[in-house]
């Protein structure tokens, strides 16, 4: 009897979806270039993968603004902006930040939520694949208002090009120092790390999230405490 599917287990063959190229990350941006475009102006128009190229359109200037208005103003320019998060909750940042900037106990931590499950969504999958040195720096920035210097990136597990490019752009940072002990010479220290997800939508959640990263099962926490107050801990909550 001949086999229904000739090429599985067979070391020659390929499975057709591995046959196919995934699309530039720009293509998921068909007005780039345009000059309207903020968050997204870089994509397309900038190598994701070359720290110069991110310098020359504009990279790190925001971070060199934060060293000299300090972390007090970076968070009142946050809350003055209205900036609120993407995760759904359209909670205020500049709330989120004020809070965990001044909970008075250390050591503090920033975590990126790039779990990115929900079906259909992909903002987070184009900004790291096209801009992930911008990612890189927000983090870095953020962490400076919050008083953090250890971050992570919870990164949806079947991103592979969006892993690989933050790692890319991390190493580079480091490399750099625009990472690491003494980030542009400005005497702060701040180091991120990635966390892959396994393809779990609830870890998506910020508790359970936590839970994956500290390696408990990734089921969310009871609440309060509020995430900002007790998130990533040496010991169990
Ligand atoms: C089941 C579930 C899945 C979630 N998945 C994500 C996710 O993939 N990415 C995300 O940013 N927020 C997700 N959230 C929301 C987070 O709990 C949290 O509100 C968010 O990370 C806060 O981000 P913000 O500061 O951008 O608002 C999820 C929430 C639930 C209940």
């Amino acid at each position: 009897m001949r086999p229904r599917h000739p090429h599985r287990g067979d070391r020659g063959g390929h499975h057709p979806r591995e046959r196919t190229p995934e699309p530039a990350p720009t293509a998921a941006v068909p007005q780039s270039g345009d000059p309207a475009l903020t968050l997204l102006h870089r994509i397309a128009t900038a190598d994701p993968t070359d720290l110069d190229d991110y310098r020359a359109h504009g990279g790190y200037t925001a971070l060199r603004r934060a060293f000299d208005i300090g972390p007090a103003a970076v968070i009142r320019e946050v809350t003055d902006a209205g900036l609120v998060g993407r995760g759904g909750a359209a909670f205020p940042t500049g709330r989120k930040w004020q809070a965990t900037a001044s909970q008075p106990d250390h050591p503090h931590y920033l975590v990126c939520n790039a779990d990115e499950s929900e079906p259909g969504t992909f903002k987070d999958r184009v900004l790291m694949e096209g801009d992930p040195f911008a990612l890189v720096e927000a983090m870095t920035i953020a962490a400076y208002a919050t008083g953090a210097h250890h971050g992570y990136l919870y990164l949806r597990g079947e991103y592979p090009r969006a892993t690989a490019h933050m790692e890319h752009a991390i190493t580079q940072a480091r490399s750099r120092g625009l990472l690491g002990d003494d980030i542009l010479g400005q005497g702060y220290a701040f180091d991120l790390e990635i966390r892959r997800g396994a393809g779990a939508y609830i870890c998506g959640e910020e508790t359970a999230l936590f839970n994956s990263i500290e390696g408990y099962r990734g089921e969310p926490r009871t609440k309060p405490p509020s995430p900002w107050r007790r998130a990533c801990s040496a010991s169990r909550p």
